[in-house]
């Protein structure tokens, strides 16, 4: 059996995990969980991750692996909250998207409670920490 092409897309700041507020983002950084998952489908994941800190180049992602993956797990950041342009890529493409969220948003700031992107996304995890990518991912096996 073929491997499914997931792959998942960090937004801002997401390059400072394990670093940036630890106390809301944990320790570990991505590239740590990222050998976790890898190794963990291994056989059944044919897995990939793409990080930008800029909303046209999370853009352009979207739409190079959109007609052709057959997940995408996403993370945008802050552009969750203000994205149309993202929001408009992910209902554009043929691949479905689960927006994921490390920290639990409705506990944070208002600002964070909206999101532009949970409409267009099959599903939303939110506030399990790096372990929702693993949940994410499994929401297409
Ligand atoms: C985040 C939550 C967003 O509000 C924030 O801007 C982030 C990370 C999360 O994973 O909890 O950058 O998406």
């Amino acid at each position: 059996m073929s491997k499914k092409k997931i792959i998942i897309i960090n937004g801002p700041n997401l390059n400072l995990l394990g670093r940036r507020e630890p106390e809301i983002y944990g320790h570990q950084t991505f590239e740590q969980y990222f050998e976790v998952l890898k190794d963990k489908y291994a056989n059944t994941v044919d897995l990939e991750y793409f990080q930008s800190n800029h909303e046209g180049a999370l853009i352009d992602k979207i739409h190079e692996v959109g007609f052709s993956y057959e997940g995408i797990v996403l993370n945008a950041g802050a552009f969750t909250h203000s994205s149309i342009a993202i929001a408009d890529a992910i209902a554009a493409v043929k691949t479905p998207a689960v927006e994921v969220h490390i920290s639990n948003v409705y506990a944070r700031e208002e600002f964070r409670h909206h999101s532009f992107l949970s409409k267009n996304s099959i599903g939303i995890i939110i506030g399990f920490g790096l372990r929702g990518y693993d949940f994410a991912i499994q929401t297409y096996l």
